[in-house]
């Protein structure tokens, strides 16, 4: 088979374990002497007390707050040592980040992983627990750091970033603010459509996609229906819906709306999920507006028989929708000018040009730059 046809294909390399109970998460986890653990207080208040008595830990959160960057990473490699076989991580995103690296064979210094990404071994297992819906992480083959000194944030991809398991259980999520769920749903909801649009999706993808875009959009209509509170009840769906979007995303990258979302994380400080979800609907119109892919019109016809609206209003029902559930900010209530307009479109052209020509059709700078106009 030659690589354009492979590139089409769909693979799953992470094996996927849903759990109801958080003992059973341990149960199957055997955790033992030659494991390392990498979590968060949080995380770990969900554990009963002493249940990571016998492997060596480390607290994410214990080696600063934001964004991970190298420089973290770097220490937490040396507290880490040599002497483990397996990584286990249990958090969210940051966490899994984290537990990705440190589960390759040269960890340290972590900034030179960008030189030779094609080289990334993985040498030890690795075991994800997530604990937080949305980021996809768990079965996905990217993770996120910064070069300490740049206000960049950098995105490895390898094979030997995929995890080889996924330890589903909503028990995990529980304790979470019914805002912060809400925020983590938008998150799987733009994995999906950006997914199921890409170029590069295959049947089996759209098939995942369809089913967290349902699920997703199901959630905030009976959560708007009979209070955001009710969005706590749906645990286990919106961790299936973030998952089933991050093996789609995975398998077919992000493209323009992530690219227009790095600004407005790197520059202003918008949480990732809550930036993709600012930019997901002025994207999608620019694309509406440009080209009409099978798709893009399967895509409208989808979001428009779940919201029983016309085809051609299915974004602005959608913003409509979501606004309810998570109230939008406008750019320049978080601090952005029309005068930034251009510094902000050229860090999409030249910083996120894998993720906008990733998409079905490439936006002009023109375009990013009314899309920001947009948002203002
Ligand atoms: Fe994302």
């Amino acid at each position: 088979m030659n690589s354009l046809s492979k590139s089409k294909s769909f693979r799953l390399r992470t094996e996927i374990i849903p759990c109801i109970s958080v003992a059973r998460v341990l149960e199957g986890l055997g955790l033992k002497e030659s494991d390392l653990v990498i979590t968060d207080q949080r995380s770990k208040a969900v554990l009963p007390h002493g249940a990571l008595d016998k492997c060596k830990v480390l607290m994410r959160d214990g080696y600063g707050s934001g964004l991970t960057t190298d420089a973290m990473l770097d220490r937490m490699a040396q507290d880490a040592g040599a002497g483990y076989e397996r990584v286990v991580g249990i958090g969210g995103g940051a966490v899994m980040d984290c537990a990705k690296i440190l589960s390759l064979e040269t960890v340290s210094p972590s900034r030179d992983l960008f030189l030779e990404p094609d080289t990334m071994r993985r040498d030890r297992a690795l075991a994800l627990v997530p604990a937080t819906p949305g980021s996809g992480s768990e079965v996905s083959p990217y993770a996120t750091m910064c070069i300490s000194g740049s206000p960049e944030q950098r995105l490895l991809e390898s094979p030997a970033l995929a995890s080889d398991e996924a330890w589903l259980c909503p028990d995990f999520l529980s304790g979470l603010p019914m805002q912060h769920l809400a925020a983590a749903s938008c998150e799987s909801f733009v994995h999906a459509c950006e997914s199921y649009v890409s170029p590069r999706g295959t049947f089996v993808s759209r098939a995942l996609c369809e089913k967290a875009v349902k699920a997703i959009l199901g959630i905030w209509r009976d959560s708007v229906r009979h209070g955001l509170g009710t969005v706590t009840k749906y645990l286990s769906e919106l961790q299936q819906a973030g998952t089933l979007a991050g093996i789609a995303y995975a398998l077919t990258g992000a493209a323009t709306v992530h690219a227009v979302a790095y600004p407005l994380t790197v520059r202003l400080g918008v949480p990732h999920g809550e930036a993709c979800y600012l930019a997901f609907s002025e994207v999608f119109r620019r694309y509406d507006q440009k080209s009409h892919p099978r798709a893009l019109e399967e895509l409208k016809g989808l979001l428009s028989r779940i919201l029983r609206c016309r085809e051609d209003e299915a974004f602005d029902a959608i913003d409509r929708l979501a606004g309810l559930v998570v109230p939008r900010r406008r750019l320049r209530d978080l601090g952005m000018t029309e005068e930034r307009v251009i510094e902000f479109t050229d860090t999409v052209i030249t910083r996120c040009q894998l993720l906008t020509s990733n998409s079905f059709v490439e936006l002009s700078p023109g375009d990013i730059a009314g899309i920001f106009r947009a948002l203002l």
